[in-house]
Protein backbone atom coordinates (compact mmCIF):
# COMPACT_ATOMS: atom_id res chain seq x y z
CA UNK A 1 0.00 0.00 0.00
CA UNK A 2 1.18 3.75 -0.62
CA UNK A 3 2.81 5.10 2.79
CA UNK A 4 1.21 8.55 3.22
CA UNK A 5 3.07 10.95 4.56
CA UNK A 6 2.06 12.19 8.24
CA UNK A 7 1.05 15.85 7.95
CA UNK A 8 0.19 18.13 11.09
CA UNK A 9 -0.64 22.08 10.30
CA UNK A 10 -0.07 25.08 12.07
CA UNK A 11 -2.64 28.02 10.96
CA UNK A 12 -5.25 27.72 7.99
CA UNK A 13 -8.15 28.13 10.57
CA UNK A 14 -12.29 29.13 9.60
CA UNK A 15 -12.03 32.01 7.19
CA UNK A 16 -7.88 31.15 6.42
CA UNK A 17 -7.43 32.30 3.17
CA UNK A 18 -4.94 29.68 2.11
CA UNK A 19 -5.89 26.89 4.51
CA UNK A 20 -8.38 25.57 2.28
CA UNK A 21 -5.61 25.79 0.02
CA UNK A 22 -2.86 23.52 1.73
CA UNK A 23 -5.18 21.03 2.53
CA UNK A 24 -6.57 20.30 -1.16
CA UNK A 25 -3.20 20.53 -2.17
CA UNK A 26 -2.13 18.23 -0.04
CA UNK A 27 -4.59 15.56 -0.63
CA UNK A 28 -4.83 15.66 -4.18
CA UNK A 29 -1.97 13.11 -5.03
CA UNK A 30 -2.89 11.32 -1.87
CA UNK A 31 0.64 11.72 -0.44
CA UNK A 32 -0.02 13.35 2.85
CA UNK A 33 -2.82 12.03 5.53
CA UNK A 34 -3.60 15.16 7.88
CA UNK A 35 -3.59 14.20 11.08
CA UNK A 36 -2.74 16.82 13.54
CA UNK A 37 -3.20 20.18 14.00
CA UNK A 38 -3.22 23.55 15.54
CA UNK A 39 -5.67 25.79 13.21
CA UNK A 40 -6.29 29.12 15.44
CA UNK A 41 -5.16 30.43 18.40
CA UNK A 42 -8.41 30.66 19.87
CA UNK A 43 -8.81 27.26 21.23
CA UNK A 44 -12.27 26.39 21.17
CA UNK A 45 -12.24 27.59 17.55
CA UNK A 46 -9.47 25.44 17.21
CA UNK A 47 -10.96 22.12 18.51
CA UNK A 48 -14.32 22.91 16.78
CA UNK A 49 -12.28 23.45 13.55
CA UNK A 50 -10.37 20.32 14.12
CA UNK A 51 -13.43 17.66 14.51
CA UNK A 52 -14.79 19.05 11.37
CA UNK A 53 -11.99 17.83 9.48
CA UNK A 54 -11.65 14.42 11.41
CA UNK A 55 -8.48 14.86 13.49
CA UNK A 56 -8.79 13.13 16.69
CA UNK A 57 -9.21 14.71 19.89
CA UNK A 58 -5.75 13.83 21.14
CA UNK A 59 -3.74 15.40 18.05
CA UNK A 60 -5.75 18.55 18.21
CA UNK A 61 -3.03 21.02 20.06
CA UNK A 62 -3.31 24.12 22.47
CA UNK A 63 -0.36 25.75 20.29
CA UNK A 64 2.45 24.85 17.99
CA UNK A 65 4.79 23.89 20.75
CA UNK A 66 2.42 21.61 22.19
CA UNK A 67 2.15 19.58 18.73
CA UNK A 68 5.94 19.70 18.14
CA UNK A 69 6.86 18.62 21.39
CA UNK A 70 3.51 16.03 21.80
CA UNK A 71 3.97 14.31 18.12
CA UNK A 72 8.13 14.00 18.36
CA UNK A 73 6.89 11.58 21.13
CA UNK A 74 4.73 9.63 19.72
CA UNK A 75 5.24 6.29 17.48
CA UNK A 76 3.00 7.11 15.04
CA UNK A 77 4.36 10.93 14.86
CA UNK A 78 3.57 13.30 12.22
CA UNK A 79 6.53 13.59 9.86
CA UNK A 80 6.18 17.22 8.12
CA UNK A 81 4.52 19.82 9.11
CA UNK A 82 2.89 23.11 7.35
CA UNK A 83 3.24 26.30 8.46
CA UNK A 84 0.34 29.03 6.99
CA UNK A 85 0.34 31.33 9.94
CA UNK A 86 0.73 34.85 9.44
CA UNK A 87 4.47 36.16 8.44
CA UNK A 88 5.82 37.33 11.75
CA UNK A 89 5.54 33.53 13.32
CA UNK A 90 7.19 31.77 9.98
CA UNK A 91 10.85 31.98 11.28
CA UNK A 92 10.19 30.83 14.96
CA UNK A 93 7.72 27.78 13.93
CA UNK A 94 9.07 26.33 11.27
CA UNK A 95 12.92 26.47 13.32
CA UNK A 96 11.09 24.68 16.10
CA UNK A 97 10.61 21.68 13.97
CA UNK A 98 13.25 21.53 12.15
CA UNK A 99 15.65 21.45 14.97
CA UNK A 100 13.23 18.73 16.47
CA UNK A 101 14.06 17.30 12.99
CA UNK A 102 10.20 17.07 11.34
CA UNK A 103 9.93 18.40 7.69
CA UNK A 104 8.68 22.32 7.10
CA UNK A 105 5.99 23.25 4.02
CA UNK A 106 5.59 26.89 4.67
CA UNK A 107 3.54 28.87 3.18
CA UNK A 108 5.20 32.84 1.85
CA UNK A 109 6.93 34.81 2.71
CA UNK A 110 10.23 32.98 4.27
CA UNK A 111 10.28 34.87 7.36
CA UNK A 112 8.52 38.22 8.60
CA UNK A 113 11.98 40.51 8.06
CA UNK A 114 15.85 40.12 6.59
CA UNK A 115 16.94 39.29 10.32
CA UNK A 116 14.66 36.44 10.74
CA UNK A 117 15.03 35.00 7.25
CA UNK A 118 18.82 34.76 7.85
CA UNK A 119 18.43 33.04 10.95
CA UNK A 120 15.90 30.44 9.69
CA UNK A 121 17.89 30.08 6.87
CA UNK A 122 21.12 28.53 8.99
CA UNK A 123 18.69 26.02 11.16
CA UNK A 124 17.65 24.77 7.84
CA UNK A 125 21.32 24.92 6.52
CA UNK A 126 22.28 22.93 9.55
CA UNK A 127 19.47 20.37 9.55
CA UNK A 128 20.44 18.66 6.42
CA UNK A 129 18.74 15.70 6.68
CA UNK A 130 15.75 18.13 6.86
CA UNK A 131 13.48 18.93 3.44
CA UNK A 132 12.19 22.58 3.81
CA UNK A 133 9.65 23.80 0.92
CA UNK A 134 8.00 27.47 0.21
CA UNK A 135 5.00 27.17 -1.62
CA UNK A 136 5.04 29.75 -4.40
CA UNK A 137 3.08 28.56 -6.05
CA UNK A 138 2.92 30.27 -9.25
CA UNK A 139 6.79 28.40 -9.70
CA UNK A 140 4.56 25.51 -10.03
CA UNK A 141 2.27 26.12 -13.16
CA UNK A 142 2.95 24.29 -15.87
CA UNK A 143 3.57 27.26 -18.04
CA UNK A 144 5.99 29.01 -15.79
CA UNK A 145 7.86 25.53 -15.33
CA UNK A 146 7.60 26.08 -19.62
CA UNK A 147 8.76 29.43 -19.71
CA UNK A 148 11.75 28.65 -17.63
CA UNK A 149 13.38 25.88 -19.79
CA UNK A 150 12.71 27.99 -22.86
CA UNK A 151 15.35 30.68 -21.01
CA UNK A 152 17.32 28.16 -20.04
CA UNK A 153 17.31 26.73 -23.67
CA UNK A 154 18.20 30.15 -24.78
CA UNK A 155 15.51 30.39 -26.85
CA UNK A 156 14.70 34.60 -26.02
CA UNK A 157 18.28 34.59 -26.04
CA UNK A 158 20.57 36.67 -22.90
CA UNK A 159 17.64 38.76 -20.48
CA UNK A 160 17.92 42.18 -21.00
CA UNK A 161 14.65 43.47 -19.33
CA UNK A 162 12.06 41.66 -16.88
CA UNK A 163 8.87 43.69 -15.97
CA UNK A 164 6.73 41.89 -12.70
CA UNK A 165 3.21 43.24 -12.33
CA UNK A 166 1.26 42.11 -9.28
CA UNK A 167 -1.52 44.30 -8.62
CA UNK A 168 -4.76 43.12 -5.79
CA UNK A 169 -7.36 45.25 -4.37
CA UNK A 170 -7.80 44.65 -0.71
CA UNK A 171 -10.89 47.31 -0.32
CA UNK A 172 -12.87 44.39 -1.62
CA UNK A 173 -15.07 47.27 -2.75
CA UNK A 174 -15.51 49.03 0.20
CA UNK A 175 -14.57 52.48 1.70
CA UNK A 176 -12.21 52.26 3.93
CA UNK A 177 -12.27 54.15 6.95
CA UNK A 178 -10.04 54.17 10.17
CA UNK A 179 -12.66 52.48 12.06
CA UNK A 180 -13.56 49.77 9.68
CA UNK A 181 -9.70 49.29 8.24
CA UNK A 182 -8.80 47.12 11.31
CA UNK A 183 -11.85 44.53 10.57
CA UNK A 184 -10.92 44.56 6.80
CA UNK A 185 -7.21 44.00 6.77
CA UNK A 186 -6.81 42.64 10.32
CA UNK A 187 -2.96 41.27 10.86
CA UNK A 188 -1.96 42.62 7.77
CA UNK A 189 -2.16 46.50 9.66
CA UNK A 190 0.63 44.72 12.31
CA UNK A 191 4.14 44.90 11.67
CA UNK A 192 4.41 41.88 14.57
CA UNK A 193 2.45 39.76 12.39
CA UNK A 194 2.78 41.06 8.94
CA UNK A 195 6.29 41.53 9.17
CA UNK A 196 8.84 44.13 7.40
CA UNK A 197 5.95 45.49 5.05
CA UNK A 198 2.52 44.00 4.19
CA UNK A 199 2.54 44.72 0.67
CA UNK A 200 6.32 43.51 0.18
CA UNK A 201 5.72 40.12 2.56
CA UNK A 202 1.98 39.65 1.13
CA UNK A 203 2.65 39.50 -2.65
CA UNK A 204 6.10 41.30 -3.41
CA UNK A 205 7.63 38.18 -2.54
CA UNK A 206 5.60 36.54 -5.00
CA UNK A 207 7.08 38.83 -7.50
CA UNK A 208 10.76 39.10 -6.81
CA UNK A 209 10.44 35.08 -6.40
CA UNK A 210 8.40 34.51 -9.86
CA UNK A 211 11.50 36.52 -11.79
CA UNK A 212 14.10 34.91 -10.11
CA UNK A 213 12.87 31.58 -10.50
CA UNK A 214 12.03 32.08 -14.66
CA UNK A 215 15.14 33.45 -15.08
CA UNK A 216 17.62 32.53 -12.59
CA UNK A 217 18.71 36.19 -12.63
CA UNK A 218 19.67 37.82 -9.66
CA UNK A 219 19.21 41.52 -8.61
CA UNK A 220 22.24 43.67 -7.51
CA UNK A 221 20.98 46.98 -6.43
CA UNK A 222 17.62 48.76 -6.47
CA UNK A 223 15.32 51.45 -6.12
CA UNK A 224 11.96 51.69 -4.39
CA UNK A 225 8.94 53.66 -3.83
CA UNK A 226 6.51 52.24 -1.29
CA UNK A 227 3.63 54.35 -0.04
CA UNK A 228 1.33 53.77 2.74
CA UNK A 229 -2.59 53.39 2.62
CA UNK A 230 -2.89 56.71 4.31
CA UNK A 231 -1.54 58.49 6.86
CA UNK A 232 -4.27 57.58 9.57
CA UNK A 233 -4.25 54.27 8.03
CA UNK A 234 -0.70 52.94 8.24
CA UNK A 235 0.74 49.54 6.25
CA UNK A 236 2.69 49.58 2.94
CA UNK A 237 0.35 49.17 0.24
CA UNK A 238 1.50 50.03 -3.34
CA UNK A 239 5.16 49.46 -4.07
CA UNK A 240 7.00 50.68 -7.52
CA UNK A 241 10.93 49.21 -7.71
CA UNK A 242 13.58 49.50 -10.05
CA UNK A 243 16.58 46.36 -9.90
CA UNK A 244 19.32 46.12 -11.94
CA UNK A 245 20.44 42.35 -12.29
CA UNK A 246 23.60 40.53 -13.05
CA UNK A 247 24.60 40.90 -16.77
CA UNK A 248 23.27 44.16 -16.92
CA UNK A 249 19.51 43.65 -17.20
CA UNK A 250 16.99 45.77 -15.63
CA UNK A 251 13.79 44.81 -13.91
CA UNK A 252 10.69 46.96 -13.38
CA UNK A 253 8.24 46.01 -10.52
CA UNK A 254 5.18 47.73 -9.54
CA UNK A 255 3.43 45.39 -6.45
CA UNK A 256 -0.14 46.89 -5.19
CA UNK A 257 -2.82 46.21 -2.88
CA UNK A 258 -4.42 49.52 -3.61
CA UNK A 259 -5.16 48.86 -7.05
CA UNK A 260 -9.19 49.92 -7.30
CA UNK A 261 -11.12 47.15 -9.38
CA UNK A 262 -7.01 45.43 -10.12
CA UNK A 263 -9.01 42.29 -8.00
CA UNK A 264 -6.08 40.34 -8.80
CA UNK A 265 -3.29 40.29 -11.50
CA UNK A 266 -0.06 38.64 -11.37
CA UNK A 267 1.61 39.01 -14.95
CA UNK A 268 5.55 38.93 -15.96
CA UNK A 269 7.36 39.70 -19.37
CA UNK A 270 11.15 38.46 -19.85
CA UNK A 271 12.71 40.88 -22.99
CA UNK A 272 15.44 38.96 -24.40
CA UNK A 273 17.90 39.01 -26.97
CA UNK A 274 16.03 36.75 -29.46
CA UNK A 275 12.63 37.56 -28.30
CA UNK A 276 10.21 37.67 -25.40
CA UNK A 277 7.95 35.60 -22.95
CA UNK A 278 4.50 37.03 -21.32
CA UNK A 279 2.45 35.11 -18.75
CA UNK A 280 -0.54 35.87 -16.90
CA UNK A 281 -1.59 34.43 -13.51
CA UNK A 282 -5.55 34.82 -15.12
CA UNK A 283 -5.05 32.84 -18.16
CA UNK A 284 -2.70 29.90 -17.34
CA UNK A 285 -2.34 27.97 -19.47
CA UNK A 286 -0.79 29.82 -22.35
CA UNK A 287 2.63 31.31 -22.46
CA UNK A 288 2.87 34.22 -25.44
CA UNK A 289 6.23 33.55 -26.80
CA UNK A 290 7.24 35.70 -29.40
CA UNK A 291 10.37 35.93 -31.62
CA UNK A 292 12.57 38.94 -33.50
CA UNK A 293 11.30 38.17 -36.79
CA UNK A 294 7.67 39.27 -35.42
CA UNK A 295 6.15 36.25 -35.25
CA UNK A 296 4.13 36.07 -31.88
CA UNK A 297 2.84 32.39 -30.72
CA UNK A 298 0.48 31.53 -27.86
CA UNK A 299 2.07 28.23 -26.70
CA UNK A 300 -0.81 25.85 -25.15
CA UNK A 301 -0.13 24.00 -21.86
CA UNK A 302 1.18 20.44 -22.32
CA UNK A 303 0.82 20.73 -26.23
CA UNK A 304 3.41 20.07 -29.03
CA UNK A 305 6.01 22.78 -28.78
CA UNK A 306 5.27 23.02 -25.08
CA UNK A 307 5.52 19.43 -24.25
CA UNK A 308 7.70 19.78 -21.19
CA UNK A 309 5.09 21.70 -19.00
CA UNK A 310 2.54 18.25 -19.28
CA UNK A 311 5.30 16.66 -16.69
CA UNK A 312 3.26 19.30 -14.25
CA UNK A 313 -0.26 19.01 -15.82
CA UNK A 314 -2.95 17.21 -14.61
CA UNK A 315 -5.45 17.01 -17.72
CA UNK A 316 -4.89 16.80 -21.20
CA UNK A 317 -3.94 19.79 -23.19
CA UNK A 318 -7.23 22.13 -23.87
CA UNK A 319 -8.41 21.94 -21.05
CA UNK A 320 -8.34 24.67 -17.99
CA UNK A 321 -6.45 24.15 -15.30
CA UNK A 322 -4.69 26.82 -12.87
CA UNK A 323 -4.13 27.60 -8.94
CA UNK A 324 -5.11 24.34 -6.98
CA UNK A 325 -3.31 22.16 -9.73
CA UNK A 326 -0.40 24.20 -9.40
CA UNK A 327 0.03 24.46 -5.36
CA UNK A 328 -0.41 20.79 -5.16
CA UNK A 329 2.54 20.10 -7.81
CA UNK A 330 4.56 21.79 -4.77
CA UNK A 331 3.29 19.18 -1.97
CA UNK A 332 3.69 16.67 -4.68
CA UNK A 333 7.21 17.65 -5.93
CA UNK A 334 8.03 17.89 -1.69
CA UNK A 335 6.00 14.50 -0.91
CA UNK A 336 8.48 12.43 -3.41
CA UNK A 337 11.62 14.49 -1.88
CA UNK A 338 11.21 13.15 1.86
CA UNK A 339 10.40 10.01 0.47
CA UNK A 340 13.64 9.38 -1.52
CA UNK A 341 15.73 12.56 -0.84
CA UNK A 342 18.52 11.07 -3.47
CA UNK A 343 16.22 10.39 -6.62
CA UNK A 344 14.66 13.77 -6.14
CA UNK A 345 18.18 15.78 -6.08
CA UNK A 346 17.12 18.30 -8.90
CA UNK A 347 13.99 19.09 -7.80
CA UNK A 348 12.14 22.50 -8.53
CA UNK A 349 10.06 23.31 -5.51
CA UNK A 350 11.46 26.52 -4.22
CA UNK A 351 13.30 26.06 -1.04
CA UNK A 352 15.66 27.88 1.96
CA UNK A 353 17.50 29.75 -0.70
CA UNK A 354 14.28 30.78 -2.73
CA UNK A 355 13.45 32.22 0.54
CA UNK A 356 16.45 33.94 1.67
CA UNK A 357 16.63 35.62 -1.76
CA UNK A 358 13.43 37.54 -1.82
CA UNK A 359 14.02 38.00 2.09
CA UNK A 360 16.53 40.48 0.50
CA UNK A 361 14.48 42.20 -1.78
CA UNK A 362 12.20 43.03 0.24
CA UNK A 363 14.60 44.60 2.81
CA UNK A 364 16.44 46.31 0.31
CA UNK A 365 13.00 47.78 -0.83
CA UNK A 366 12.43 49.12 2.47
CA UNK A 367 15.72 50.51 2.92
CA UNK A 368 15.88 52.32 -0.75
CA UNK A 369 12.21 53.77 0.14
CA UNK A 370 13.21 55.15 2.92
CA UNK A 371 16.77 56.87 2.29
CA UNK A 372 15.30 57.83 -1.43
CA UNK A 373 18.70 55.92 -3.12
CA UNK A 374 19.50 53.09 -4.94
CA UNK A 375 20.55 50.49 -2.24
CA UNK A 376 22.73 47.13 -2.90
CA UNK A 377 20.61 44.00 -2.34
CA UNK A 378 21.83 42.12 0.51
CA UNK A 379 24.98 39.63 -1.12
N1 LIG B 1 0.73 31.18 -1.53
C1 LIG B 1 -0.28 32.00 -1.68
O1 LIG B 1 -0.75 32.21 -2.79
C2 LIG B 1 -0.87 32.68 -0.47
C3 LIG B 1 -2.14 33.27 -0.53
C4 LIG B 1 -2.64 33.87 0.63
C5 LIG B 1 -1.90 33.88 1.80
N2 LIG B 1 -0.66 33.31 1.81
C6 LIG B 1 0.17 33.34 3.04
O2 LIG B 1 -0.42 32.45 3.99
C7 LIG B 1 -0.23 32.95 5.30
C8 LIG B 1 -1.60 33.12 5.97
O3 LIG B 1 -2.35 34.06 5.24
P1 LIG B 1 -3.95 34.03 5.19
O4 LIG B 1 -4.31 35.09 4.22
O5 LIG B 1 -4.48 32.66 5.00
O6 LIG B 1 -4.27 34.54 6.66
P2 LIG B 1 -5.65 34.43 7.42
O7 LIG B 1 -5.68 35.50 8.43
O8 LIG B 1 -6.78 34.35 6.44
O9 LIG B 1 -5.53 33.03 8.17
C9 LIG B 1 -4.55 32.79 9.16
C10 LIG B 1 -5.01 31.60 10.01
O10 LIG B 1 -3.96 31.21 10.89
C11 LIG B 1 -4.46 31.10 12.23
N3 LIG B 1 -3.34 31.40 13.11
C12 LIG B 1 -2.68 32.58 13.24
N4 LIG B 1 -1.65 32.45 14.13
C13 LIG B 1 -1.67 31.17 14.55
C14 LIG B 1 -0.86 30.42 15.43
N5 LIG B 1 0.18 30.96 16.07
N6 LIG B 1 -1.18 29.10 15.62
C15 LIG B 1 -2.21 28.55 14.97
N7 LIG B 1 -3.02 29.20 14.11
C16 LIG B 1 -2.75 30.49 13.90
C17 LIG B 1 -5.60 32.09 12.30
O11 LIG B 1 -6.52 31.72 13.31
C18 LIG B 1 -6.22 31.95 10.90
O12 LIG B 1 -7.11 30.85 10.86
C19 LIG B 1 0.54 34.27 5.15
O13 LIG B 1 1.90 34.05 5.32
C20 LIG B 1 0.25 34.69 3.71
O14 LIG B 1 1.28 35.47 3.16
C21 LIG B 1 -0.16 32.71 0.71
Amino acid sequence: MKKRLKLGIIGGGPGSWIGHVHRIASRFDDEFEIVAGVFSRNLKINQKFASKLGINKDRCYKNFKELCLKEIKRKDSIDVVSVMTPPGSHQEISALFIKNKIHVISDKPFAGNLFQAKKLYKTIKKNKKIVYGLTHNYSAYPMVRQAKKIIKDKRIGNIEYINVEYVQDWTNGKKITYSNAKKIFKWKLESKYAGISTVLNEIGSHAFHLAYYITGLKGQELFSQITQYSNKIKFDTNAQVFVNYENDAKGLFWISTNAKGGIHGLKIRVFGTKGSLEWTQNDPNYLVYSNISGATKKLDRAYNESLYSKKFSRIKFGHPEGYLSAFSNLYREISHKIKDKKRYKNYLFPNEDDGLITAKYIDACVKSSKKKRWVKINA
